[in-house]
């Protein structure tokens, strides 16, 4: 899409487009699916919420279904982000400001692009441990195809899987904290996909310059 026609009429900037946010809700809605009945798997001190869900036996036959949904939308994710994911100078320069960031002290850090270091570093973790989540959780639901020479591997997923759906938790918890209670705006565009010139200008002063052509209010 052309920069112009990303400045909606009513002077909003379109972020999300319609196709980027259903692929976003089917990540959401199937990993908070994947999370809750892996809790349930995990510790019996969560197994009340395979009973919520249906029951042991149903979670444990949509857990893997719902694993394919959730690969399917990342693989998405990738295909849509990736490229304005790959970390740069400026990225750098935010981490070593990060202290400015926890500040919310956002007039003295670094332009960030249309994702700041801290969303790419999310989007990474979520491809890395979705894609140890899936070859593990193939391994766990199909472990009679693994030869039996190769029976490490069994036991290697035993710890993949829920080392890397622990991580993921938190970069779940840390996302949401962010992106709906910290940056205010945010949410509104993953729901109805735009957001104010003020949000980007504040948020991603890269963004705001490289879709309006105006500098952003100038640093301190
Ligand atoms: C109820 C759960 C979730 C909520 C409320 C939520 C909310 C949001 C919001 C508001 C944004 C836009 C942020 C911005 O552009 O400034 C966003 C972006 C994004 N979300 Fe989620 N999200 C949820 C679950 C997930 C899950 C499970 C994933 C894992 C695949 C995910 C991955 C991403 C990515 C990669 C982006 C773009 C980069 C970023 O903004 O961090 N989200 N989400």
């Amino acid at each position: 899409m052309n920069h112009s026609d990303q400045i909606l009429s009513h002077g909003r900037i379109l972020r999300y487009e319609f196709h980027e946010r259903l692929t976003h809700w089917i990540a959401a809605g199937s990993y908070i699916y994947l999370m809750l009945t892996g809790l349930a798997f995990y510790s019996p001190w969560c197994f009340w919420i395979a009973a919520l869900l249906g029951g042991g036996q149903v979670s444990r036959m949509l857990h893997p279904w719902a694993g394919l949904i959730f690969t399917g939308a990342i693989l998405k994710m990738f295909s849509m982000w990736s490229a304005q994911m790959y970390p740069t100078g400026a990225d750098k320069a935010w981490w070593d400001s990060i202290g400015h960031y926890i500040r919310n002290e956002d007039d003295q850090m670094p332009a960030a692009g249309r994702y700041n270091a801290g969303q790419k570093l999310l989007f990474w973790g979520f491809i890395i441990c979705g894609v140890l989540l899936l070859l593990s959780g193939a391994i766990l639901w199909f472990p009679e195809y693994v030869p039996w020479n190769l029976r490490f591997l069994r036991y290697l997923a035993v710890l993949i899987h829920p080392s890397a759906a622990l991580l993921t938790i938190g970069l779940f918890l840390i996302h949401i904290y962010m992106s709906v209670f910290a940056e205010r705006g945010a949410f509104g565009s993953i729901i109805r996909g735009d957001v104010s010139l003020a949000f980007a200008k504040r948020y991603h002063p890269g963004w705001y310059e490289e879709i309006t052509g105006q500098p952003a209010s100038p640093k301190k």
